[in-house]
């Protein structure tokens, strides 16, 4: 049997994933997020795009104090967090499944006065949706994967927004797939990108929704 040689920081990168806790300090406070790969898997640990998102929120990439917030995918729910410690209203949501891991990262981290500044709701992409209203910001990291929701992620975001909401997507482009949902999301929105961080390859993307009125 050939012996296989792993690039160093694909084995650091799977160890980490292995960690029960994983440090962050963003925003002047220490967030110590909770991590479960073994039973909850990718909803259950911090992805590069997270810390990148976040590193771009802390930077003042855009403003978010009293803006509302909505994080897709969040998983442990970091992003979420500082955008919360940076000033804004924060609704946090990923599936069903991962929703109680997400609440205890969430509330362990908020300083009790912000506490009432976040919500954590079920949403799984282009179900629901009637229950959601339009947010100021979206945010998502690494939530460009799936094929299949590529349809559904869209829908979420063109009925979670409005011809002012910011949108960012933090992505690790893994696969000449993930272009596709870029592609899809350019029907509708102009597509920048703001960031890219080639440490970690990924990569932030800044979308508004297309006036209507510019088409006629
Ligand atoms: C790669 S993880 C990223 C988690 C987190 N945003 C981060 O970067 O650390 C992808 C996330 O998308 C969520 N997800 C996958 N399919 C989804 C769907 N159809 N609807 C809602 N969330 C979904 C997963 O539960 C998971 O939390």
């Amino acid at each position: 049997m050939a012996l296989m040689l792993y690039d160093d920081t694909v084995l650091s990168g799977l160890k980490r994933f292995h960690n029960p806790s994983a440090a962050y300090t963003f925003a002047n406070h220490t967030i110590r997020i909770k991590q479960n790969w073994k039973d909850l898997g990718v909803a259950a640990v911090v992805w590069d795009a997270a810390v990148v998102l976040c590193m771009y929120l802390e930077a003042g990439g855009i403003n978010l104090q009293g803006r509302s917030v909505i994080e897709l995918g969040a998983g442990t729910g970091l992003v979420g967090i500082v955008a919360a410690l940076l000033g804004a209203e924060v609704t946090v949501t990923d599936r069903e499944v991962a929703l109680e891991f997400l609440k205890t990262n969430v509330h362990d981290n908020l300083p009790t006065d912000l506490l009432h500044k976040v919500s954590v709701k079920p949403l799984t992409w282009g179900k629901g949706l009637e229950n959601f209203s339009t947010f100021d910001v979206i945010v998502g990291a690494d939530i460009v994967y799936l094929e299949e929701t590529f349809q559904d992620l869209l829908k979420t975001i063109l009925h979670l927004s409005t011809e002012n909401t910011v949108i960012l997507l933090s992505c690790k482009l893994r696969y000449q797939r993930d272009n596709q949902f870029l592609d899809m999301m350019r029907q509708h929105f102009q597509v920048v990108q703001v960031l890219y961080d080639q440490n970690v390859d990924v990569h932030i993307f800044k979308a508004l929704k297309i006036c209507q009125r510019e088409e006629l």
